[in-house]
């Protein structure tokens, strides 16, 4: 599903079904990553001037997604705290090249694989958690984060060809889907 190399490890549901508060701080963080990410790709790459428009979109989705699942914890009296976060993203992060244009498209590829990991594991809780509200509210998330899957590895088309970015995005797959079998003990959106 979405280029992703492997469906999430049942373990992953039975980590983190038992502590659905700490994932709702944790998705909170990873939405505001998100947005960060767009941001940062947005300044990196001023000169890019088509990617503007759909980088500054996802910005400002992500942003309304982070509000979002902050109005659910206060739905819910979570309080709002920092996290140890997964290593997950840290990991991925340390595969992108360094010189471009490898670089950006490296950047726009572990986006776009974060991006479908995030809505398999919407998808994933949308259909196995009892809590109805819940279950609604991360399916209401699942087609935004799969189209920003699609737009993320569009982006990247435009800093090498095709062929380049689906090598690559093969590449980035396999190492996306050791971590997650790897696993990590914390209940995260992404361990
Ligand atoms: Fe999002
Ligand atoms: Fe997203």
């Amino acid at each position: 599903m979405l280029s992703l190399k492997c469906p999430s490890p049942d373990r992953w549901l039975e980590n983190v079904c038992p502590h659905l508060d700490e994932l709702l701080i944790d998705h909170a963080h990873c939405e505001k990553k998100a947005a960060g990410t767009a941001m940062n790709l947005l300044f990196a790459y001023p000169e890019q001037t088509e990617l503007a428009g759909d980088l500054s979109a996802i910005v400002n989705e992500e942003l309304d997604h982070y509000r979002q699942v902050l109005g659910q914890l206060a739905n819910y009296g979570i309080r709002f705290r920092r996290l140890k976060p997964a290593a997950y993203g840290k990991r991925l992060h340390e595969a992108i090249r360094p010189n471009e244009p490898g670089r950006a498209v490296d950047r726009l590829l572990v986006a776009a694989l974060i991006e479908a990991r995030s809505c398999e594991r919407f998808d994933l809780l949308r259909r196995s958690i009892d809590d109805e509200k819940l279950a609604a509210f991360y399916g209401s998330l699942f087609e935004s984060e799969a189209r920003h899957h699609s737009t993320y590895v569009q982006m990247a088309c435009r800093f090498s060809s095709q062929e380049e970015v689906r090598s690559r995005l093969d590449e980035l797959a396999g190492l996306e889907a050791d971590i997650i079998q790897e696993g990590d003990s914390l209940p995260r959106m992404h361990s």
